[in-house]
């Protein structure tokens, strides 16, 4: 898919990995909507110029992500989506003190997460196939998963869970949308330096990083978002979940 002149959605583009997603995507041409829960959204698409705009939405939200995604058509047709939204809530299969975790928590990070990307794909896609083909493609959309679906460490048996789940989905949503020609394809990131990680403490940071193989730092925003635009431009990556993590493999805790 060509980047300069398509309209591309972001998910979670107020923040992180959707933010330099956006930055990317801007240089290459495209138009940009982000659509986040978090009002910041406003201020970032202000800085990114009059080819980026915001809608406050909420992914696990039908109507509010349906709107969202609409401005996004009128914006010059969907072609693209970079499903950045979502987030963890620690907990564990019986927590410390023997009580069995919350399955409130657990329901909560399913939610935010598997059913957030579910409703990006039936949502991006019902869009991007009004599309006509162009190269034998009517666009592609890129999920979020966490290499914690392969190696969740303790405290994160939801979020595991939930990533896991995408990565499940990418193939089937992949064949699902072949028939229209639209892409899927997942990216899992490792240790990338957002503000999801800014809330962890110096020293699990600089543990983190200690662990990594190579390179030994955590992984910039800008790499994640290089993926991603690489993953919508390259017709023939299609149904891959791509770990980004510098050969990370999380130990248990
Ligand atoms: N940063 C990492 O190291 C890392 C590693 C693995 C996976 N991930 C995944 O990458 C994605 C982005 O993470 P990030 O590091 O950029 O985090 P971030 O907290 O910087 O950004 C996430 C954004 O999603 C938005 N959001 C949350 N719930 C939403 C909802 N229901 N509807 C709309 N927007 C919502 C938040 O407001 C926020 O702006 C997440 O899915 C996260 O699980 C991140």
């Amino acid at each position: 898919m060509k980047l300069e002149g398509a309209s591309v959605a972001i998910t979670g583009g107020a923040s992180g990995l959707g933010l330099a997603t956006a930055r990317r995507l801007v240089k290459s041409g495209a138009s940009v909507t982000l659509l986040d829960l978090s009002p910041t959204g406003a201020e970032a698409a202000a800085e990114l110029g009059e080819r980026a705009r915001f809608v406050e939405a909420d992914v696990t939200d039908a109507e509010s992500f349906a709107a969202g995604l609409d401005v996004a058509e009128e914006a010059g047709g969907l072609r693209g989506v970079v499903h950045c939204a979502g987030a963890g809530r620690r907990m564990r299969v019986l927590e410390k003190d023997g009580t069995p975790g919350s399955l409130e928590d657990f329901e909560h990070v399913i939610r935010l997460n598997v059913t957030g990307s579910f409703n990006a794909l039936r949502l991006g896609a019902e869009r991007i196939a009004r599309r006509d083909e162009v190269d034998g493609e009517r666009g592609a959309i890129v999920l979020t998963a966490s290499i914690a679906a392969y190696d969740g460490q303790i405290g994160q048996i939801n979020y595991a869970a939930a990533k896991a789940a995408i990565v499940g989905m990418t193939l089937t949503a992949a064949r699902d949308l072949s028939s229209r020609a639209i892409r899927v394809c997942t990216i899992a990131p490792g240790t990338i330096d957002t503000p999801l990680l800014g809330r962890l403490k110096p020293e699990v940071k600089a543990g983190l990083e200690a662990s990594i193989p190579s390179p030994r730092r955590l992984g910039r925003p800008e790499e994640y978002a290089e993926l991603a635009a690489h993953l919508l431009e390259n017709g023939y990556v299609n149904g891959e979940t791509i770990r980004l993590d510098g050969a990370l493999r999380m130990a248990p805790r």
